[in-house]
């Protein structure tokens, strides 16, 4: 006879808490979603029908899945999606799985592009198009560039935005700036910013990961200080450079956007108090002190 559902929650969630190191709570969790996943069913059916069997066309596909989140592999890979800033965004191991952490630089782009204003905004390595989407809906009046190296990322972030119907963003490939005209009253990026040899990157999901969407040289801060360097060409009068960068990396980048010679820089922290993102004003000798926006 077939296993119940509910019998099939208990066994797998004590594999799944033994495997990973898991709370009962997040393997019951996690169970729940692979057996709704394979039988495209809410959780709330699982906790209704837990009586049901789980048939045996259904059982080999759930196992695969199992087994592979057994080994370590990222719930968001094995599910093909994550929730980022309310929006459900699909993925793929091309692409970086969009932080929480990464909700504090979106939080801090929004309070410099006020509402009902038509502001040009540049999302350098838009991944799965996580940061340009959200902010593109929260803006609608805006007009998001979101760029990329990676042809397989930009795929999936447009795939986002034609299902989200997000029409304000365009989108491009290039090597940071390369290829990018014209002047931006904002900039934000989440870059890379692991160093070569952090020990993090052999546990768990970042192992998964695309090794381009993490590591930045060998004190993670290439990638930044390209961006820094690169950032005052692409900037209108007034405009900011904002990024996202590692929990001890703030200092340094705060130097590094003084010594380019930014103004008001300062950093924003995450919801654990951590300093997460800096920022810096780009003022050019004798131009006006007015933000850019076009009302
Ligand atoms: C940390 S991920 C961020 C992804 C997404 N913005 C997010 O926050 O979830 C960094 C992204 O930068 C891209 N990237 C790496 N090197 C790049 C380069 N030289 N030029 C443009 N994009 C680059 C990667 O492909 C990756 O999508």
């Amino acid at each position: 006879m077939s296993a119940t559902l509910a019998d099939i929650c208990r066994r797998d969630q004590q594999r799944l808490a033994l495997a990973l190191g898991l709370s009962e709570r997040e393997a019951r969790l996690e169970v729940q979603l692979l057996l709704g996943h394979v039988l495209q069913k809410p959780r709330s059916h699982l906790i209704a029908h837990g009586e049901s069997p789980l048939e045996p066309p259904i059982a080999g596909p759930y196992e695969a899945l199992l087994s592979r989140r057994l080994q370590g592999e990222p719930m968001a890979y094995i599910l093909g999606r994550r929730e980022f800033y309310g929006m459900e965004l699909r993925l793929s191991p091309a692409v970086l799985i969009p932080r929480p952490d990464t909700e504090t630089l979106v939080e801090a782009a929004l309070s410099r592009v006020p509402p009902a204003t038509r502001c040009a905004v540049l999302d350098l390595g838009t991944g799965s198009g996580a940061i340009a989407l959200a902010l593109a809906l929260q803006r609608p009046q805006s007009q998001v560039t979101a760029s990329d190296i990676s042809p397989d990322a930009l795929r999936i972030a447009q795939a986002n935005a034609h299902r989200l119907g997000v029409p304000n963003v365009a989108w491009h490939l290039g090597d940071w700036f390369e290829g990018l005209g014209g002047r931006f009253d904002l900039i934000v990026s989440n870059p890379p910013y692991i160093p070569a040899r952090d020990p993090h990157l052999d546990r768990g999901d970042l192992r998964f990961e695309p090794p381009h969407a993490l590591v930045s040289g060998p004190d993670g801060l290439e990638a930044i200080r390209r961006i820094i360097g690169q950032a005052h060409r692409h900037l209108g009068a007034g405009g900011s450079l904002m990024l996202e960068h590692g929990f001890d990396q703030a200092q340094r980048v705060r130097d590094l956007l003084a010594a380019h010679g930014f103004e008001d820089v300062c950093t924003f922290p995450d919801l654990a108090g951590i300093e997460r993102v800096s920022a810096g004003r780009w003022q050019p000798a004798g131009a006006p002190t007015a933000a850019p926006t076009v009302p």
